[in-house]
């Protein structure tokens, strides 16, 4: 039987992801949106769907203001929320956007009770806490895109550094999603390389700090809205390992239980994703210092969920 893969937001996030399933033939996608703007998520599906005999794809694109289409949704999205506005502190964003995917996650839960649901809305971390608490999901079924992105953001700026092809780079970003996410460049090589061997360390500490400022370098440059192709891009490649059964592993906001001696929180680590959603969270030995910046990315998260309460 085909998949089904709900997309909530049809945003740019969403909208831009959409088309990306469609394209991959993952499954048939629904776009959901706020029944305020009802026709827009049906109109951007209608779009999607008739651009299908040109790039030679069969998906089905459907568009909708209401939950009963998703029913019976293998993977869902979650990239509904509101951008921060002049005039709204970090914790007013926190608030409203809790709220959202609080009530988008109780439509989608009840509905699709199997699925693996992926956060994308922002402050990630905290949202993911939020979808769990919600769905009620074990925490193999509940994932946060962020490592991803974070991760192909460091690809593409040592691919550009070293004028290789950002095929055979691989970089590795663990932590929170914010100013406190911790590239690790041992763990970044080129053809397996370690870019340790291949760069000065002035040199991959500039590609450590682009990497952070990754998300803010292109809000700087759109001026309104924030980044959406490759955030799209990375939550296709989640998608499709869930639903190939793949097993890739990728880094992703999982519920700590004591891994990388973190409790009761959602930060980013390496996790094997397979048909189960998070099947495996691979513990690699950090330094001291590598360890020690973990643990301060993860107080950060800690302190962003204790804003919530
Ligand atoms: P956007 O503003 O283009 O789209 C958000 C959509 O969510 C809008 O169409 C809005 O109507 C919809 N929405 C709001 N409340 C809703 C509700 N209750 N139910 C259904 N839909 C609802 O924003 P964009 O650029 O698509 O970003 C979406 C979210 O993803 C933001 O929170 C953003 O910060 C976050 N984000 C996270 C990334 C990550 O790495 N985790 C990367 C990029 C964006
Ligand atoms: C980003 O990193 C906004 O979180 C989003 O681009």
């Amino acid at each position: 039987m085909q998949k089904k893969i709900t997309v909530v937001g049809a945003g740019n996030v969403g909208a831009t992801l959409a088309q990306r399933l469609a394209e991959m033939e993952l499954g048939d996608v629904v776009l959901v949106d706020i029944p305020q703007l009802d026709g827009m998520p049906q109109g951007k599906a209608l779009d999607m769907a008739e651009s299908g005999p040109i790039m030679g794809y069969d998906s089905k694109v459907i568009g909708a203001t209401s939950y009963d289409p998703t029913a019976g949704s293998d993977v869902v999205v979650i990239t509904a929320g509101i951008p921060r506005k002049p005039g709204m502190s970090r914790d007013d964003l926190l608030k409203t956007n809790a709220g959202i995917v609080k009530a988008v996650t109780e439509q989608v839960a009840r509905l699709s009770p199997d699925a693996v649901l992926i956060i994308v809305s922002n402050p990630l971390d905290a949202m993911c806490l939020v979808a769990m608490q919600t769905s009620k999901f074990p925490r193999n079924r509940v994932l946060g895109m962020a490592g991803v992105l974070d991760s192909s953001r460091m690809r593409s700026f040592i691919a550009e550094a070293l004028g290789v092809s950002a095929e055979c780079v691989h970089a590795t970003v663990l932590g929170g999603h914010g100013d406190t996410m911790v590239p690790l460049p041992r763990f970044s090589t080129v053809s397996g390389i370690p870019i340790t061997e291949l760069m000065t360390p002035e040199r991959i500490a500039q590609i450590n700090q682009r990497t952070r400022d990754g998300g803010a370098e292109v809000v700087k440059l759109l001026k309104t809205g924030s980044a959406f192709y490759a955030p799209s891009a990375a939550t296709a490649e989640m998608v499709e390992s869930i639903l190939k059964d793949k097993k890739k592993v990728l880094p992703c906001a999982v519920y700590l239980q004591g891994e990388y001696g973190i409790n009761g929180l959602f930060v980013g680590v390496p996790v094997k994703l397979g048909a189960k959603g998070m099947e495996e969270i691979v513990q690699v030995k950090l330094t001291h210092e590598e360890d020690a910046a973990l643990q301060k990315s993860a107080a950060a998260v800690k302190e962003l969920c204790c804003s919530l309460k």
